[in-house]
């Protein structure tokens, strides 16, 4: 690989400003001070920049927070995509795997390894996702009933079942929500809770709330296999994933 395109895709600028930098001789190649942008790299060579070791990956793994709004799309003509949001940062040809909604919030990854995201989107694998939901009125027990059983939402096949977990109940306190007390008698206005589903089929979190005539009010992914978002990352903000989460994720 040509040192140029080595260095940017290691993270350490856009191709014009590695030149730069190899021009200026703070690159190392095998000791010795790299001059041409077109020096070869091959494999087994130390490559140093400012004495530092420069690595190579051939991939990389991104989460994304990703905000209400941002389509999970490469590129889109109308409106903004999560790509543009890590425009800055990527070096390589990166793709969300899977979608979330225009309006969805939540765990977004973003990677170019192909094989990983075949294997997490797999309809055979089932890889868990765990959302956070507000729906309109009370998820009763009949409901939670239907949606952990499996519950027809217009296609072909009942869903898989669901887990549903802290589930809490709000209701109108003035111009306020908040949450039920024990033994209140007053109506529930919304409910919050966590869904777990292992499928990933169209607007599936909003077809199932639907399906129990529960509409959803606000969605955001918590989880996808083992990767948990990073709840430190506020809405639009991304991280690289660490060693421990990408060997996590592939053994998923
Ligand atoms: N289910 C939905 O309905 N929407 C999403 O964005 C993700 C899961």
């Amino acid at each position: 690989m040509r040192l140029d395109k080595y260095l940017s895709q290691a993270g350490l600028g856009t191709r014009l400003e590695v030149k730069k930098l190899i021009r200026s001789g703070r690159v190392l190649l095998n000791g010795a001070t790299a001059k041409k942008p077109e020096e070869k790299v091959e494999e087994g060579m130390e490559v140093l920049f400012d004495g530092n070791p420069v690595i190579w990956e051939e991939y990389e793994y991104f989460m994304l927070n990703k905000p209400a709004g941002v389509i999970s799309a490469t590129r889109d003509s109308r409106d903004r995509t999560v790509l543009d949001l890590l425009a800055c940062v990527h070096s390589k040809e990166i793709f969300p795997v899977g979608r979330l909604d225009k309006d969805t919030e939540g765990l977004l990854l973003l990677t170019n390894d192909g094989i990983l995201a075949h294997e997490l989107l797999s309809p055979k694998k089932h890889v868990s996702k765990r959302y956070l939901v507000w729906v309109e009125g009370e998820i009763t027990p009949n409901d939670r009933n239907l949606l952990e059983k499996g519950l027809d939402i217009g296609d072909k096949k009942l869903t898989i079942p669901a887990e549903l977990s802290n589930i809490n109940y709000y209701v109108e306190d003035g111009f306020r929500m908040r949450r039920k007390e024990k033994d209140e008698e007053k109506p529930v206005v919304q409910t919050r809770l966590e869904i777990s589903i292992s499928e990933g089929r169209y607007h599936q979190v909003k077809r199932m709330f639907a399906a129990v005539g529960k509409p959803v009010q606000y969605l955001k992914r918590l989880s996808m296999g083992t990767l948990e978002l990073d709840e430190a990352l506020a809405p639009g903000e991304f991280r690289r994933l660490t060693e421990e989460e990408i060997k996590k994720l592939k053994k998923t």
